[in-house]
């Protein structure tokens, strides 16, 4: 029989991300940031009115290839996070708002930037990206919160699950 786990620590296992898997995230999620930023100080405050109007800055392009780049990373480390992660955490009933907040952040960014490589309205694309840059930008306070938020998991007998049937059946118990 699984010895049952006395305290927090003992149960949440990988749910606290180790050391490599930490600073991985750190620098995927704070590079798609700044990249996307960048971006967009690039794009809207550093190009020049020319002859034939506006003219980008070059080093736009160069922050649009980091920021693809960037992005591709961090669609693989959402998947990376899925089971130890994000399943455990919600199961705990642990940081639900910010983590579920940051999830679903993700998707509505995955699919918006998705989007922009294809939408052809010149109107529908505009709208996409704003609602792409402003979840963006939006997504570094959730981030934060996240990340330094105190909370502790909630007491045991409120079960991994919302619904009653699942009550008192913890995931460790389960294992
Ligand atoms: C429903 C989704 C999620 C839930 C329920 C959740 C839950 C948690 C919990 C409970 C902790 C505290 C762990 C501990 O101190 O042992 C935590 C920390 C953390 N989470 Fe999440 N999380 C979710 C999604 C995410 C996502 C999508 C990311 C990445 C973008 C993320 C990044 C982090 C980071 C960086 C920490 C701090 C890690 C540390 O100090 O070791 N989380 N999360
Ligand atoms: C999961 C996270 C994200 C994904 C998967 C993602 C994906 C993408 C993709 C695929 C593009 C199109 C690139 C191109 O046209 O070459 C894009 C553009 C862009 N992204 Fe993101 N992105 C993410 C997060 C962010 C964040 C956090 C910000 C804000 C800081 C941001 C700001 C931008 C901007 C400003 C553009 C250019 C919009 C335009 O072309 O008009 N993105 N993103």
């Amino acid at each position: 029989m699984t010895p049952t786990p006395t305290s927090a620590s003992e149960e949440r296992g990988p749910l606290r991300l180790p050391r490599i898997r930490r600073y991985t995230v750190y620098f995927i999620s704070i590079g798609t940031f700044v990249t996307g930023a960048l971006w967009l100080y690039y794009h809207y405050f550093m190009r020049k009115q020319g002859q034939f109007g506006f003219q980008n800055n070059p080093l736009e392009s160069l922050w649009q290839i980091l920021h693809a780049g960037f992005s591709f990373a961090a669609v693989w480390a959402l998947g990376w996070l899925w089971t130890t992660h994000v399943m455990r955490g919600w199961n705990m009933r642990w940081r639900r708002w910010s983590g579920g907040t940051l999830v679903g952040a993700s998707i509505v960014l995955t699919v918006t930037g998705y989007a922009l490589y294809y939408i052809g309205s010149r109107q529908w694309r505009e709208w996409t990206a704003i609602a792409h840059w402003a979840i963006g930008l939006a997504a570094l306070a959730v981030f934060l919160i996240h990340w330094l938020s105190k909370s502790l998991p909630h007491q045991r007998d409120h079960g991994p699950y919302p619904w009653p049937w699942h009550r008192k059946r913890h995931p460790v118990e389960r294992r």
